[in-house]
């Protein structure tokens, strides 16, 4: 309910992700200074992770706390904003995993499938989040 001020649970879960995928992204940096011959295979990991995960699952879990607070509106959809939760997550890791994969063992059709599934995972979340706050803060009352 949106004037109550406890996170809600997309929110939370988020934000759980984000910090999980901060980790996850500043230990591949650190290996990056110990073992720089991998840079260029674990780049695209590290990027996505810190990017997409961290930068992003942030501002995504935040951004469902505030706007329809700074909009003096209920969030459109709850359940869209599950689906956004579990597809985002699912495209990442889906990326995170096959872009290296598909570098090393490059034209294995299996692979370059699960990469491009895997953005359009999170392509498609994106849109699902568009939509949701754009209904939020724009929609008519
Ligand atoms: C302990 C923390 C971190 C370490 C040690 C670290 C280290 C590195 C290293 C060594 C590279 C490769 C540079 C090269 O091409 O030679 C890199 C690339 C990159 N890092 Fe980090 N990083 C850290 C945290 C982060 C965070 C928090 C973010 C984003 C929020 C980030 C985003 C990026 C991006 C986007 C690239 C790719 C840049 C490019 O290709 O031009 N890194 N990082």
């Amino acid at each position: 309910m949106f004037w109550r001020y406890d996170l809600s649970k997309v929110t939370r879960l988020f934000i759980l992700a984000g910090l999980i995928y901060l980790c996850i992204g500043v230990t591949i940096g650190v290996l990056f200074t110990v073992f720089p011959d991998a840079i260029g295979w674990l780049l695209a990991m590290h990027a996505h992770t810190n990017l997409l995960g961290w930068v992003s699952m942030m501002i995504f879990g935040v951004s469902y706390h505030v706007l329809p607070r700074f909009s003096g509106r209920p969030l459109y959809s709850d359940r869209l904003a599950g689906l956004h939760l579990i597809l985002s997550n699912a495209g990442l890791i889906g990326l995170i995993i096959s872009w290296p994969l598909s570098k090393t063992y490059y034209g294995v059709a299996l692979l370059q499938f699960m990469l491009t599934g895997s953005a359009l995972l999170y392509a498609v979340s994106a849109y699902i989040f568009v939509y949701n706050l754009g209904k939020t803060v724009f929609g008519r009352t």
